[in-house]
């Protein structure tokens, strides 16, 4: 059976290793990294070359393709496999919308009751101003479309919220992202993200994980894409997933269906909990980097029937299980990271962090004759398991402790 994953970062690493584990003997991966090229055939196809990459797997008789990044949705990766009679998990471009317009997620979720912050959608910077100065601070103004994860600016007061609307809007940048803004009510509470595996028939849980955004300890410091994960989340409780499934997950589904849209990949639900509450903030279509990291070195069992049930619209055969353990991913980045990574410098120690229950996931490296270097902002993610998050915590540090890079920055508070 071939298989092939698309994207080079350490979600697709611990994609690819799931597979493994799986026993599927021949994985593709495209581009790949140093890490992934260890237990799969890389393959030099970018994530957005989309005739390229339904050639390639009409040519291997790919059995299931796996969408790591958005990027490859939005350009219409799901759509021409589809339409070669390829299988591929993953949303088309239509129902990849839930992430890559706020504006369509937002008012899909207030048509429905969904629990969600207010919001107001606006088209032109002049109405946008105007309805600036109407409303309480602090608020939150987000760029309609995908701006790698840097579209969300929480503004103090009218001023910022006014500075705010002019890059987006006017000098644009975020591209073409900002030509709608969204003006939303701010809440304050603990964040968490909770991820299913869904089709037209229904959905499996996956599980949940909390992602710290933030470059340094404390939450401080600027935004990424994600320096380590919890999982499953500490703000999450067996009760709360339970309303998260009853009061968001189920009614999604039933809204969906509704709208005539066919969803089918990860569904990953971005929540804020208020009061007890869990409120939507954003959604992805797609598995959350770190996130997953953290998560699939958790699920027993097989995870390709489920990932195949989902790409064909079959009803599912069987649940997802986790183990109790919790795990911690804490991730590594260059040196001037996130504004200007360095690349080109040689990773040192690699095998000796490894150990049982011990993941090295390989994001931004490569692999020039032998010798192992950083490629890209985020470097590694480094993963254990533990039997609570204080065991997880001591082991995912020692083994960071032997990884050595030249600038290596991490977060020490992951799961703390
Ligand atoms: P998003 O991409 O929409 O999840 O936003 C990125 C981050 O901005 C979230 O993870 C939150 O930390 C923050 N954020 C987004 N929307 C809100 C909101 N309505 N209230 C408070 N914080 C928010
Ligand atoms: N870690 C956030 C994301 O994958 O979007």
């Amino acid at each position: 059976m071939n298989v092939l994953v698309i994207g080079s970062g350490g979600r697709e690493h611990a994609i690819v290793h799931k597979m493994k584990q799986d026993g599927i003997k021949n994985i593709y991966c495209a581009p790949g990294n140093a890490g992934i090229e260890e237990l799969a055939t890389c393959v030099p196809l970018k994530v957005d070359d989309v005739r390229g990459l339904v050639d390639f797997a009409l040519e291997k008789k790919v059995y299931l393709t796996v969408v790591g990044p958005e990027s490859a949705l939005q350009a219409g990766v799901v759509d021409a496999f589809t339409a070669s009679g390829l299988t591929i998990f993953g949303p088309t471009r239509q129902a990849a919308l839930l992430e890559t317009s706020k504006s369509f997620a937002k008012t899909l979720l207030k048509k429905y009751d969904i629990p969600s912050p207010h919001f107001e959608v606006f088209d032109t910077s002049a109405d946008a101003l105007d309805y600036a100065g109407t409303i309480a601070y602090p608020a939150v103004i987000k760029a309609d479309g995908i701006a790698a994860g840097k579209g969300v600016i929480i503004v103090a007061d009218r001023s910022q919220a006014a500075a705010a609307i002019r890059d987006i809007m006017d000098n644009r940048v975020f591209g073409d992202a900002g030509k709608v803004v969204l003006i939303e009510e701010f809440l304050k509470g603990a964040e968490s993200s909770y991820f299913v595996v869904a089709n037209e028939r229904g959905f499996v849980p996956l599980g949940s994980a909390r992602d710290y955004k933030r470059l340094c300890d404390h939450d401080d410091g600027p935004n990424t894409g994600g320096m380590g994960a919890l999982s499953p989340s500490d703000k999450l409780s067996p009760q709360l997933e339970e309303k998260v499934v009853n009061k968001i997950v189920s009614p999604l589904m039933g809204a969906l269906e509704k709208e005539g849209i066919v969803y089918r990949g990860v569904l990953y639900a971005g929540l804020m909990i208020v009061g007890g509450e869990p409120y939507v903030l954003e959604f992805n279509a797609r598995f959350g980097d770190p996130e997953t990291q953290a998560l699939l070195p958790r699920l027993e069992g097989e995870m390709i029937g489920i990932l195949t049930d989902s790409a064909k619209g079959r009803t599912f055969s069987d649940r997802l299980s986790l183990r109790q353990d919790v795990s911690v991913c804490v991730v590594m980045a260059s040196k001037g990271y996130p504004a200007g990574p360095q690349a080109n410098t040689v990773i040192e120690g690699l095998k000796d962090a490894v150990g049982k229950d011990i993941f090295i996931f390989h994001a931004g490296t490569k692999n020039e004759r032998g010798v192992i270097k950083t490629a890209g902002g985020r470097v590694l993610g480094v993963t254990a398991l533990g039997e609570n998050a204080h065991g997880a915590r001591e082991r995912v540090y020692k083994a960071i402790n032997s990884i050595v890079f030249d600038g290596a920055q991490f977060r020490s508070d992951i799961g703390l």
